[in-house]
């Protein structure tokens, strides 16, 4: 009996040290990789209010669990009640192990850490020890702490244990259920989680950004090659793609691109107009070894033969093409969003120098749909880093969505999808399931829990998410920007089946559609919606130009700008706007955003033009952040490639610099030829207008 026991405490102790070797689940999330919500009713039994992981559904579920333990000691009771209902702290995800979703109880906090200041460090005080004195003699039915109940679902077998069954004391019990907050993870201490407030003081604040311009070419999108290396492929919204090599920072030199041979040139499937284009790229984790390439692009049905999806308005979401009037093209879903995969056989090495290439093979049509507008298309491609799965972000058709496109969960405007690439299934199979091209759906789709979402969805609410990233870091932190319609641009921590609220909400403040509305309304009391994490109002930006316009950036992890370190970095289109957003405390969620200065260093390798009657250099509109294999960032604009580089080079401080990482410092541009820049920028200007589908 004692054997058996022990051999399962083994197998959990060696389940456990290895769950808490990864600490990368910070952010407030349910288990179910959900975000907590504020439940429409309040709960009954658990006593979580504001935000939660239980809906009063969950909350008599545990209460039902725990009456079925039948513990009338009432100190005993009550730490188990609490317990039980931890599932529904807002960092349960976190408590209980996102991975594995093994534990049946959270992480309950030993010695050395507890979110209640009062409390020392002593062993004596340990929430977990109190748990052991108060209940180890105690009989508990189905007992949650029962080994045999690890790693698999509560099957109730009505049998009934004490703690001292299975453990000798208090530090045999914790060591296998308790835990110390190392690395920023959490534990459980029979309140609700809250982070310790205390950051670090040696924490500088970012004076200035400074960039560097490598190049003088105008790219959407830049990805790294996996193979680690200082290359980068770089794609344009003609359909031209490119691999370049990035020079070190402070080398002095730009980057290496010959544009007279493109890696891969789509430009004769790709419809390139005002707002169409090749709009993403992305290689897939193993492209080192398996070369497979993913392009999202625009095409137009009456050019090409292969540009032929099945319309986004049709009958499964009541739009009628023939009814479609304003914003539309010629012919109802003419113009279509098409993700394609192309192979490149060879190694990284061998395609080390670039071959031109003609006419590229598509081997795999992996999405192709037909857009009812001409605008508010997205079409960013990204692989998830944890699961490997293709994210597709795809905006809800523009001119303001009038079919409500976004909230319907039968439509894919205005939603994140997500794909299994890597399993196919039979054209009969993608033909029986309905799919819209070649692609599987990862068994943990949310549309598991909620029937009445479509297969490919991940979250949905979005008006036109331009430019996702995951930090480098903490992959749970899935950051998406949404352009706006009126008043607020945002910034989304997207997690699994969150409702982003568009266009029942823009930003946290009630939308009211403009038009007539043949899709309907959605009533703001049907959806739970999340709100921006941050964001900026029309009104805070120099809109000399136009209309604002958010474009999404990246967490800066790159040690080149220490004083930008942990900072999300997110832009205007319109780039005389630039933002970092700082977290405090550290995996809240709770974000405060300040304008952050910028200046091109003087030692660039391209020349820095102004913008005219000011010292912020012109970069023209900024289309995307992109970051490297060394997680430098870079800024892609119409105007070229820029790098942020230490800000020492613009003459801007920041403590954590050390003298030894860059060249002499030099002040930023004092004149530049703001004229070149200005040249030939008129028909940039008009595309970058209805790019985004600004001002509809
Ligand atoms: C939520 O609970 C906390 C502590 O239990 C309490 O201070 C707060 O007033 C409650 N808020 C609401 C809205 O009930
Ligand atoms: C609950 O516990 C009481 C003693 O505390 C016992 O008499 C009763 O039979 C138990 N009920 C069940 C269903 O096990
Ligand atoms: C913190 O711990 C002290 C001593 O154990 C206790 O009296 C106090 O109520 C606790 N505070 C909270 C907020 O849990
Ligand atoms: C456990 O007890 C409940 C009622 O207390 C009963 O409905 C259920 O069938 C029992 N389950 C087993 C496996 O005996
Ligand atoms: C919990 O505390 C006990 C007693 O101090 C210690 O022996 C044990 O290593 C701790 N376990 C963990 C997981 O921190
Ligand atoms: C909170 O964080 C600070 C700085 O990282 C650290 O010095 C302090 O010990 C932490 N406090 C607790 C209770 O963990
Ligand atoms: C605080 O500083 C220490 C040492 O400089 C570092 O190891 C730790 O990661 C920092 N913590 C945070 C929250 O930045
Ligand atoms: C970039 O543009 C500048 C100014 O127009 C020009 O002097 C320079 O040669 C260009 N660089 C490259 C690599 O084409
Ligand atoms: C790449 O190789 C595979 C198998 O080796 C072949 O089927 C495919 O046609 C090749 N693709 C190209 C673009 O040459
Ligand atoms: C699957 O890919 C093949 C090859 O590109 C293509 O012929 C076929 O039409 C695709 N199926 C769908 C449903 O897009
Ligand atoms: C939706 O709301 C708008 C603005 O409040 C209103 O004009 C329109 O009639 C509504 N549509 C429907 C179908 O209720
Ligand atoms: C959020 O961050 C702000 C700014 O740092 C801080 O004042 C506030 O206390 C934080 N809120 C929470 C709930 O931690």
């Amino acid at each position: 009996m004692m054997n058996i026991n022990m051999l399962k405490i083994i197998v959990l102790a060696a389940t456990l040290l290895q769950l808490f070797s990864n600490p990368a689940y910070s952010l407030p999330l349910c288990t179910d990789s959900s975000a907590p919500l504020t439940p429409k009713t309040p709960l009954l039994f658990c006593k979580y209010n504001g935000s939660s992981c239980c809906d009063s559904v969950q909350d008599s579920n545990i209460q039902k669990q725990f009456e079925s333990m039948n513990v009338s000691q009432p100190a005993c009771a009550s730490l188990l009640k609490s317990i039980l209902c931890s599932r529904c702290d807002p960092f349960s995800a976190e408590l209980y192990t996102i991975k594995t979703a093994a534990r049946q109880v959270p992480v309950l906090c030993n010695s050395t850490v507890s979110s209640n200041s009062s409390q020392t460090n002593q062993p004596e005080n340990s929430y977990c020890k109190t748990v052991w004195d108060t209940c180890q003699n105690i009989p508990i039915r189905n007992s949650p702490f029962s080994p045999s109940l690890q790693g698999q679902a509560p099957t109730p077998t009505n049998s009934t244990s004490k703690l001292s069954d299975t453990w000798q004391s208090s530090s045999d019990f914790c060591n296998i259920v308790g835990g110390s907050s190392l690395d920023n993870s959490v534990c459980f201490d029979g309140q609700k989680v809250t982070l310790n407030t205390t950051t670090n003081s040696t924490k500088s604040s970012p004076s200035g950004m400074c960039l560097e311009k490598i190049g003088n070419g105008s790219y959407l999108d830049m990805v790294p090659h996996t193979d680690g290396s200082n290359r980068a492929f770089f794609s344009n919204q003609k359909g031209q793609i490119w691999l370049a090599t990035i020079p070190e920072v402070g080398s002095g030199r730009g980057l290496e691109l010959d544009e007279s041979s493109p890696y891969l040139d789509l430009t004769d499937e790709v419809l390139f107009d005002t707002q169409f284009g090749l709009m993403s790229i992305a290689l897939h984790p193993n492209f080192a070894q398996n070369g497979r390439f993913f392009a999202s692009f625009n095409c137009d049905k009456s050019k090409s033969p292969s540009c032929g999806g099945r319309c986004a308005c049709n009958s499964d979401v009541d739009c009628d093409p023939s009814k479609l009037t304003s914003d539309t093209p010629a012919e109802p879903c003419q113009y279509q969003s098409v993700v394609a995969e192309y192979t490149v056989n060879g190694t990284s090495s061998s395609r080390a120098s670039v071959i031109p290439t003609a006419s590229p093979v598509e081997v795999r049509r992996i999405f192709t749909m037909g857009l009812p507008f001409t605008s508010h298309h997205a079409g960013q491609i990204l692989f998830g880093p944890n699961d490997g799965y293709l994210y597709f972000m795809m905006g809800d058709g523009g001119a303001g969505d009038p079919y409500n496109f976004a909230q319907n969960k039968k439509s894919l405007l205005g939603k994140i999808m997500r794909f299994d690439v890597d399993t196919i299934p039979s054209e009969a199979d993608i033909a029986r399931l309905g799919l819209w091209g070649n692609y599987s759906i990862p068994r943990d789709n949310p549309y598991i829990n909620d029937k009445d979402l479509l297969p490919e969805i991940w979250a949905l609410g979005f008006s036109n998410p331009w430019r996702c990233s995951f930090d480098a870091e903490r992959p749970s932190y899935f950051m998406c920007a949404d352009v706006g319609q009126n008043d607020y641009e945002e910034v989304d921590v997207i997690t699994k089946n969150g409702n982003y609220g568009w266009r029942v909400y823009e930003g946290n403040t009630l939308y009211a559609p403009e038009q007539a509305t043949p899709g309907g309304n959605t009533s703001a009391g049907s959806i739970n919606p999340i709100f921006p994490v941050m964001g900026y109002k029309h009104s805070d930006v120099n809109k000399n130009e136009g209309s604002a316009s958010i474009t999404g950036g990246f967490f800066y992890r790159s040690t080149t700008d220490p004083c930008l370190s942990g900072s999300y970095l997110f832009g205007d289109l319109y780039a005389h706007n630039m933002w970092a957003g700082v977290e405090t405390p550290e995996n809240s969620g709770n974000f405060t955003k300040s304008g952050i200065t910028f200046g091109c260093a003087k030692d660039s390798p391209e020349v820095c033009s102004l913008v005219p009657g000011s010292e912020l250099p012109a970069l023209g509109y900024l289309f995307s952040f992109a970051q490297d294999n060394n997680k430098d960032v870079y800024l892609l604009t119409s105007s070229g490639v820029y790098r942020i580089v230490p800000p020492s080079r613009c003459g801007y401080t920041c403590d954590l610099e050390s003298t030894t990482t860059g060249p002499n410092p030099a002040p930023p541009s004092p004149r530049g030829s703001s004229a070149n820049m200005l040249k030939g920028s008129t028909k940039i200007l008009l595309m970058v207008l209805f790019f985004l589908g600004l001002g509809y």
